[in-house]
């Protein structure tokens, strides 16, 4: 058993293709049965294809357009749980009260300090000592939902910010499928049942 998983995408997709590698090989019992991208550059969707796993690119600049096709789609291929990786978008109220507590996001610092965008950048700019990721349920505001699980990263004095954010990258792959894998279980999707 396990979700059937939709990952939403806008850009790189390393995660994504870290939770596609950990369904793959049985390490979650769930399937990634689509990924979903809102940007029509997405070049690692070729990726997903060679490895069997369908794609879809939504383009709609309005947001009840974008999310009617996300509902269609999400709908057709039966989709039970979404995972945002690094999707860049803010889905409604109206769109989120259909799929409460069934889609999560990861992001790239210790919530609830330095929300939405450019959080590794906030993050040397204060001088933390520690960051992280966390992932957390979506909810209709940026990066504001319950927290569900974090990972802490010490900030060395030699980090900048690309440095700093391939370290939280790493900590996020590991996050990422110990949170799905805790949610399989919670939900009694796991590999027991
Ligand atoms: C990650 O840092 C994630 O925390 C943020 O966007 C980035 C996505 O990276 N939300 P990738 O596309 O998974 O490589």
């Amino acid at each position: 058993m396990g979700f059937n998983l939709a990952i939403l995408i806008s850009g790189r997709g390393s995660n994504m293709l870290n939770i596609i590698e950990a369904c793959n090989n049985k390490t979650l019992s769930s399937k990634v049965k689509i990924v979903i991208s809102n940007n029509k550059n997405s070049s690692v969707l070729t990726k997903v294809e060679k490895k069997g796993i369908k794609t879809k690119i939504i383009l709609e600049n309005q947001i009840n357009k974008f999310e009617k096709k996300l509902s269609q789609t999400l709908h057709e291929e039966k989709i039970n749980f979404v995972c945002l990786a690094g999707f860049m978008r803010i889905l409604s109220k109206g769109f989120l009260c259909n799929w409460e507590k069934k889609i999560i996001n990861i992001h790239p610092s210790i919530l609830p300090a330095f929300k939405g965008l450019n959080a590794v950048k906030k993050a040397l700019e204060k001088k933390v000592k520690y960051t992280g990721c966390t992932i957390h349920y979506v909810d209709k505001g940026v990066d504001t939902g319950e927290i569900i699980d974090q990972r802490i990263v010490k900030v060395l004095k030699t980090d900048n910010e690309e440095r700093l954010a391939k370290k939280i990258l790493k900590e996020e792959h590991i996050l990422y499928i110990k949170v799905i894998e805790l949610l399989e279980k919670k939900y009694n999707y796991g590999k027991d049942r």
